[in-house]
């Protein structure tokens, strides 16, 4: 794992830009690798513990925090660079109408026509595993690309939070998350930093 653990060392981390519309997001360039989910389920947390930055993107108690699509850049020490892209986060039910109907097209254009878009890893809590809105979130990426883009971005599935339910539980929880979803999934915590190399083996491959 040590080899891993220093190919992924984070040599350069930078805020890049941030978009209220997919017209405001940088020209698309660099390959980028998005993170989605449900408010507060911890992905501007896994986005700074890849990054190994404590705060470089803000998180907060407050669900509904991120109301922009964030791009980050980062450089790896073995020269890999990418952008990692932090979309809002859905599902959050005291978020007022007018605000979704705000959000949802700027979610969905960009996830649709985004061409350098490789990979969206979707977060879901580890006590909670995928729910209807990832499903949906799940088909959009598959279906909903547009016919002059390119192919869809591969969905890689990762249950966050995994240092809050006894270590004894831990295989079983995400086993059970596994089969009900019918894909591969990755434990991670943010807090301990495990699933980080195995989150970017699987980055690398989607690139
Ligand atoms: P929105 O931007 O509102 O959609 O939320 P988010 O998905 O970016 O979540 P954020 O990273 O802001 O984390 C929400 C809360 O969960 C914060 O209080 C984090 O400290 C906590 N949290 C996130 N990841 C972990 C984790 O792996 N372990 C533990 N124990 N807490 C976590
Ligand atoms: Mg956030």
């Amino acid at each position: 794992m040590a080899e891993a653990e220093e190919k992924n060392r984070v040599v350069e981390a930078k805020f890049v830009a941030g978009a209220t519309s997919p017209d405001g997001l940088p020209p698309p360039a660099l390959a980028e690798i998005a993170f989605a989910g449900r408010s507060n389920v911890g992905k501007s947390s896994l986005m700074n513990a890849l990054m190994q930055r404590r705060s470089l993107v803000r998180t907060s108690n407050t669900p509904g925090r991120t109301r922009e699509i964030n791009v980050f850049y980062a450089r790896l020490a073995d020269g890999l660079a990418l952008n990692l892209v932090d979309l809002p986060g859905y599902g959050f039910a005291k978020v007022s109408k007018a605000e979704k109907r705000a959000w949802a097209p700027m979610l969905e254009g960009y996830l649709a026509s985004r061409p350098t878009l490789r990979a969206v890893v979707l977060l879901v809590d580890v006590r909670r595993g995928v729910e209807d809105d990832d499903r949906e979130l799940v088909d959009f990426v598959a279906r909903g690309r547009k016919a002059d883009a390119n192919k869809p971005p591969e969905t890689i599935l990762v249950a966050t939070k995994l240092d809050k339910i006894a270590l004894n539980k831990q295989k079983p929880e995400l086993l059970k998350i596994r089969n009900a979803a019918k894909v591969p999934v990755i434990g991670f915590s943010a807090e301990t930093g495990e699933g980080r190399d195995a989150l970017f083996s699987r980055i690398r491959a989607a690139l």
